[in-house]
Order: structure tokens, then C-alpha cells, then sequence
């Protein structure tokens, strides 16, 4: 089995990636309106390589935004479901000139493939394609497969909700296996068993109704990029906690044995400093770095803007200040409720001498893997078998908006099976993603369905069995 899969991935290495290039060429950036043709041919893309798999059926599915690719091909209607979710969209390559080589123009350099959405999430996305041809060409796929890849992702899934009731009935599955996350170091495989929720919010404060002259008014009229920067500041206290009333009040401690897996986890400071070029962090007080990064709440400004950025200077006291504030959310945190809790407070603080809007953009809820199930446990002895070691089970910072309302509307497991590195430069310049990684991961996820057969009869026989 195993080496059979190794033998035909041997075989196609060169054309999986050739194929993946083609994909990473679409510049679908789906943030910019310019590129919505480039989104939409991302997703004809797909549908013609899952048609050239031999799926049963391949199909857009319409939403309020971009379509979702979905595929299916019924092996066995007694076997279990594994359902992949993916994204076709990308973030925009911003800041271009950073960028060694062109971001859609693939290029492999010292054994990375260098471009945007290489990693997050084409590549981690298309790996999922060609395990599925792998089982396919060999005759060794045992359950049923469908794909539902989307094409917002980026910009918060804004029409899935709707979209998932809409097709609830087509996406019914056992499992939902994602690759859209990161494992430890290449030597070091672990799954995900966490991501974050998010809240993205954007506010404006106004003063006078015109810009002024800053020697005439200033001092006595109100300047609000100033007092933004003030309601900014407020927002943590010095011990880097969160002051919004009410922010924590879901947030639950981690359990000792949850801080200790924490300080198994292989971890260097000095190149977590020397990667960024920092000499220090700095973060809530009583965690560490990896514990900041994943395992508790944050709030940061994305974006900051107002009054005269222009060449030279100019003296002005200005009319509005802006800034677009997130707050990254852990398990039992809801972003609903959050974002009326941020809204309050930055209403309630505001002085009398400007006034306050906050727009809430988008949000998501946190998401927590159940380690019991089928299905992770497979992807655990997936990665045994393919890395030669177990995985470590860690949380991880970045969001996957969409994944409570999955969990909620189609009633499945969610497993986590990234192969990223934390080091990829996902949404960065220069993105990238190992050609190691790339073929790992294929071959993990050839040798995941035949783990999850075997884990659904065990756990079919077991649940019988109680009944
Ligand atoms: N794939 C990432 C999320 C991620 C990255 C999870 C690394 C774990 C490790 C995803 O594409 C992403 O970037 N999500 C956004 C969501 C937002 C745009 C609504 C994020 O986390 O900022
Ligand atoms: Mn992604
Ligand atoms: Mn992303």
C-alpha cells in the first residue's frame, strides 16, 4: 500500500507540481474587485482537474460572492465520508517590490515553490487533488469523497453561511479534513487542534467638521487622531491585558497538563527573534510566547490612518482619525458578542469632544477539535506512518472563519491536517511552501483514508456494540 503510493508519487512528482503552478499563475485575489475574473477562473481551474480525477459529479455552486467548487465521487454509499474543505482565493502580494520573484509566477528556489498561495492555501489545497487521483489511479480509495472549496476565505467567507444551508444536503459527511494550517518543524509533524476566532471592527472618530489650522485651533479643539490614539492605548493595561468589560468572561484558563504539552513543544527564542529580526517580544503578562500566540485572546490595530501623510508636511489639526482593530478570540469566546462588547466600550469611553462610529466587519467563532474522534485519529496515525513519528497536538493562532458554523450546520468532526510552516510567509512577501511539504503531505493524506476506514469500522462495531 504505503510503497505503492510512494512509487506513483515518484512517478508524477514533476507533473503534481507543474499542475500546482498553473494554479498558483491565477492571481485570484479575492480582497481586490480587479481580480474577480482572475477568482472566478481559479475556480473553473479546479472543476476541470476534479473533473479530470473522475469524480462523479463537479459543480460551482452558486452564493450571494464567489462559488464554491464542489466534487463528489460515491465509492461505496455504506462507507464512511470525507469531505475537504479548501480555499482557491488568495491574499493580494502586497507590497510588491519586496518580492524576489513575481508572486504569480511559481518559482522554485532551494527547494521551496515561492509564490502567493503557495502555501495558504493552493498548495496545502491541491495536495488534497492529487492524494485523491493517487488512491484513485491505484484503486485503493476504500470511502467516499467530497470536495467544498471556497473562494472568500481571505475575506472572512462572508456568503458561506447562507450557502451552507442552502446545500446542507449535498455536504453531509463523516468528517471534514482541512489543510490549511501549520505543523511544528518538518522533522516535528503535529496537528492542529485549535484556531482562534476573530472580530474585525473599524472605527472612526470625528472632531471639528473641517481639517483646521493647526496653530489657530490646536490646543483648544479636540484633535481626534490624538484621542484615538489615547481610546487605542486604553484598550490593554499594563500587563498587556484587555480592559473591555466583559472581554474575558468566556475565556477558561489552561489546565496544567495543557501549559506542560506547551513546554514539550521544541522552541527556540533566540530564532523566533533572529527570524524576525527582533530583540524581544512582548505580550500578556504570565505566558509564554507560544501560549500568547495561540491560546488566549488579542486585540491589535491592522490599520491606522487620518490628517496629512502626504510628502512634506503640512500643519493641519485634522477633522477624522480611522483605524481598523481585530481581536483574535479563543475557544468559548463568541465574536457576536464581542463586537457589542468593543462597540460599547469604545462608545462609553469616548469624550465629549468627538464623536465615535464602529462598524463591525466580519467576524468568526473559535474552533476546538475533539482528539477522540475517527477522525483524528486517523490523521495521528497517518502521520506516524508517512513522518515516522507521532504528531505533537498544538493550537494555533490563525482563524479559519467558517469552521463553528461547519461544525453547527453539517454536523461533522473538523480535523486539522496542515503541513505548512510557521516560517512559509503566508500573507507576507515571498511566500513559500517545501516541495517536501508539498509531497508529505500527498502522501499523508493517500495513507489518512485508508486510516479513517479503519478507525469508522472500529468505532461503527464499538457504538453497535453499546447500543
Ligand atoms: N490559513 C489561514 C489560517 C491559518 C494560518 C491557520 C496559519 C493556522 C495557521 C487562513 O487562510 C487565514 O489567513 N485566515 C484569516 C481569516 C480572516 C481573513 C478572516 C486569518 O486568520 O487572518
Ligand atoms: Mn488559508
Ligand atoms: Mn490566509
Amino acid at each position: 500500500m504505503h510503497q505503492e503510493i510512494l512509487q506513483y508519487l515518484e512517478t508524477n512528482k514533476d507533473r503534481f507540481l507543474k499542475e500546482l503552478f498553473e494554479l498558483l499563475r491565477i492571481p485570484s485575489v479575492s480582497a481586490d474587485s480587479r481580480h474577480q475574473q482572475d477568482v472566478l477562473a481559479a475556480a473553473e481551474f479546479l472543476k476541470k482537474r476534479l473533473e479530470d480525477l473522475g469524480m462523479d459529479q463537479v459543480e460551482l455552486l452558486e452564493t450571494d460572492g464567489f462559488p464554491v467548487v464542489f466534487a463528489e465521487k460515491i465509492t461505496d454509499p455504506a462507507a464512511p465520508t470525507v469531505m475537504i474543505y479548501g480555499h482557491y482565493d488568495v491574499q493580494p502580494p502586497d507590497p510588491l517590490d519586496e518580492w524576489i520573484t513575481d508572486p504569480f509566477e511559481p518559482q522554485v528556489r532551494d527547494g521551496k515553490i515561492y509564490a502567493r498561495g503557495a502555501c495558504d492555501d493552493k498548495g496545502q489545497l491541491y495536495m488534497h487533488l492529487k492524494a485523491v487521483e493517487t488512491l484513485m489511479q491505484l484503486n485503493q480509495l476504500k470511502c467516499n469523497v467530497k470536495f467544498f472549496i471556497e473562494g472568500e476565505e481571505e475575506v472572512g467567507s462572508h456568503s458561506l453561511e447562507a450557502a451552507l444551508e442552502k446545500y446542507a444536503g449535498k455536504l453531509q459527511c463523516d468528517v471534514m479534513l482541512i489543510s490549511d494550517t501549520s505543523m511544528l518543524a518538518n522533522d516535528t509533524p503535529s496537528l492542529c487542534v485549535s484556531l482562534r476566532g476573530l472580530t474585525y471592527m473599524e472605527v472612526e472618530v470625528t472632531g471639528p467638521n473641517r481639517d483646521l489650522h493647526s496653530g489657530v485651533y490646536g490646543g483648544a479643539v479636540d484633535n481626534p487622531v490624538n484621542t484615538l490614539c489615547e481610546m487605542i492605548a486604553s484598550l490593554k493595561d499594563e500587563n498587556g491585558h484587555i480592559t473591555i468589560k466583559g472581554f474575558y468572561d468566556d475565556v477558561r484558563d489552561l489546565s496544567e497538563e495543557e501549559r506542560e504539552e506547551y513546554r514539550r513543544i521544541p522552541f527556540s527564542e533566540a530564532n523566533y527573534h533572529q527570524h524576525l529580526d527582533i530583540k524581544a517580544t512582548r505580550g500578556e503578562k504570565g505566558y509564554s510566547i507560544l501560549e500568547r500566540a495561540s491560546a488566549r485572546p488579542t486585540l491589535d490595530v491592522n490599520g491606522i490612518w487620518g490628517g496629512y501623510t502626504g510628502e512634506g508636511s503640512k500643519t493641519v489639526l485634522p477633522s477624522r482619525a480611522h483605524a481598523k482593530i481585530s481581536m483574535r478570540l479563543v475557544p468559548y469566546q463568541d465574536h457576536n458578542t464581542i463586537a457589542r462588547l468593543f462597540e460599547e466600550h469604545f462608545t462609553r469611553m469616548a469624550p465629549p469632544s468627538v464623536k465615535v462610529k464602529v462598524i463591525a466587519h466580519h467576524g468568526g467563532n473559535p474552533y476546538l477539535t475533539d482528539t477522540g474522534s475517527p477522525g483524528y485519529k486517523a490523521a495521528s496515525q497517518a502521520m506516524e506512518q508517512s513522518f515516522g513519528k507521532r504528531p505533537i497536538a498544538t493550537r494555533e493562532g490563525g482563524s479559519i472563519p467558517i469552521l463553528a458554523t461547519f461544525e453547527r450546520t453539517i454536523a461533522a468532526p473538523i480535523v486539522l491536517m496542515g503541513f505548512g510552516l510557521d516560517t512559509d510567509a503566508i500573507h507576507s512577501p515571498n511566500e513559500h511552501y517545501g516541495v517536501f511539504n508539498y509531497m508529505k503531505g500527498i502522501e499523508t493524506i493517500a495513507l489518512y483514508y485508508n486510516h479513517y476506514y479503519n478507525q469508522m469500522q472500529e468505532h461503527n462495531k464499538v457504538t453497535a456494540n453499546q447500543a
